[in-house]
């Protein structure tokens, strides 16, 4: 197959795949156990190459497969949809394949992932922030400890690191990122303070204060505060004025993970949830969440970019890539990683395509469509809010206890349900004790219909299961 043949037939498989998120016939998710799955594909890899037909076989085989996160069903993580934009930067990248260690290798991504850190920085109100684009919020979280660490023990990243003593303060509602940042860190997971939360699952700052004198007390050493912009199941916002203000009186670095919350800073409504984040030490913020970026896109930005220098150190020993007439500009100082994906080029032309403002109203439409749902949810007799909202997570569950004792079960069996009929794919999530439904709106194909179908098809769900008629998928 000559080049110009195999694009045409990659392209129209792209066509046809985005399009197909509007298909009727087209499910969600295909629901399959991994054996039946590794069953009845071929997977193998050849002793001799099944030529270029067999490339286009594969992609098909693999589309057809594969979850359809571009569909309006998908509301399960935190992400979802096409950004037809950033596809294209998608492309654009794996096509011109630069890696973002020098300036020499990648010119012009360079100055791009440049203006993005420096944007992000501004939108956050750091003056001078500094940063890096990252493997995720994950790896965010572990740059923020890991500065931290840097800050109050400059010399760690050089002679090691006796984490025992060292503490962290988190919510009690974190991501579990945390505790793989504190295991990488080196003061484990047990040195992760876990911080009470108020009944909208808030970091409650009086609970702060408590635990850093009690660690004190204790003869620990508090470090880090992470705290969190959006948490994963309830979408809360802890406030960081107060908790900026406990960080500064007793010397401690705050990190706030802003993986899923930080797109509120675009919304004039909705900014005031991040209330003093200009006044922590570093943020990570996922495009690849509320943006729509294609997975990865995700920024750790730094108020001191010093800090970050000496964190990713690396003592001028890779003299075949770092030269010193380009030591400000090569990115790979400023990085943990050596060889890195261009992340940046399709966050800057779908930025470019739509503005501060076309993002703002991303946020506020999003905002708008999860109103809806948590009216739709208050309206049905049998269905209940399992928390306050703040942001685009909805997390509620069927509740006719007339009918049903367990209520765990009932929802956990819904969710079953939901996902083998494979349409709306909701996250199963739990807030204390109680089994949750946990739709998020963060995918722009969601629309009122797909929502009304949700409320639809939890409550027939729900009636079949009370009155014990078998799942019809
Ligand atoms: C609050 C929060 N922080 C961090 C992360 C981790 O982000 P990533 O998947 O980009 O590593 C998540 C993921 O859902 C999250 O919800």
């Amino acid at each position: 197959m000559v080049l110009e043949e195999f694009i045409d037939s990659l392209a129209d498989r792209i066509v046809n795949y985005a399009k197909s998120s509007h298909d009727k016939s087209n499910k969600t998710l295909d629901f399959m156990t991994s054996y039946s799955r590794s069953k009845t594909t071929d997977l193998k890899l050849p002793l001799e190459g099944l030529g270029p037909q067999s490339v286009m076989d594969d992609i098909d085989e693999f589309l057809k497969q594969c979850v359809k996160t571009n569909r309006s069903g998908f509301m399960n993580p935190l992400w979802g949809g096409l950004n037809i934009t950033a596809f294209a930067g998608e492309v654009i990248s794996a096509l011109t394949n630069q890696s973002m260690y020098t300036y020499e290798l990648a010119p012009l991504a360079t100055l791009i992932e440049q203006t993005i850190i420096k944007r992000m920085s501004e939108i956050i109100g750091f003056a001078e922030g500094f940063g890096t684009m990252t493997t995720g919020g994950s790896n965010g979280n572990m740059l923020g400890m890991l500065c931290a660490r840097q800050s109050i023990l400059p010399q760690s990243s050089k002679v090691g690191f006796n984490g025992s003593k060292y503490v962290a303060f988190v919510s009690s509602e974190s991501h579990y990122s945390v505790l793989m940042s504190a295991n990488v860190v080196g003061i484990g997971h047990q040195n992760v303070i876990k911080v009470a939360c108020d009944e909208k699952g808030r970091m409650k700052s009086s609970s702060l204060e408590e635990e850093i004198t009690r660690s004190r007390a204790n003869g620990l050493i508090p470090f880090c505060i992470i705290a969190t912009s959006g948490t994963t199941v309830r979408g809360a916002f802890d406030p960081l004025d107060e908790i900026a203000t406990i960080a500064h009186s007793e010397s401690i670095w705050l990190h706030v993970d802003a993986a899923w919350g930080g797109s509120c800073l675009f919304s004039s409504k909705k900014r005031q949830l991040m209330k003093g984040v200009e006044l922590a030490d570093s943020v990570c913020w996922d495009a690849h969440k509320m943006m729509g970026m294609p997975l990865i896109c995700s920024a750790f930005i730094v108020k001191n970019a010093q800090i970050l220098s000496s964190v990713c150190s690396h003592g001028d020993v890779a003299h075949y890539l770092f030269h010193d007439e380009t030591k400000d500009i090569d990115l790979g100082r400023f990085s943990l990683q050596c060889g890195r994906r261009n992340d940046s080029l399709k966050l800057w032309l779908a930025w470019r395509e739509i503005g501060d403002s076309g993002w703002a109203k991303m946020v506020d439409h999003y905002c708008e469509l999860a109103d809806y749902l948590e009216e739709r949810i208050v309206a049905e007799p049998n269905l209940e809010m399992c928390s306050d909202r703040e942001w685009t997570n909805v997390c509620f569950r069927y509740n006719d206890k007339s009918r049903a004792d367990d209520l765990n079960q009932l929802n956990l069996e819904i969710r079953n349900r939901l996902l083998k009929e494979g349409e709306v794919i909701v996250s199963r999530s739990n807030i204390g004790d109680d089994i949750v439904l946990r739709p998020v709106i963060s995918n722009p194909a969601v629309h009122t219909d797909i929502i009304d179908s949700l409320i639809e098809k939890v409550n027939l769900h729900a009636l079949e299961i009370i009155s014990d008629i078998p799942s019809s998928n």
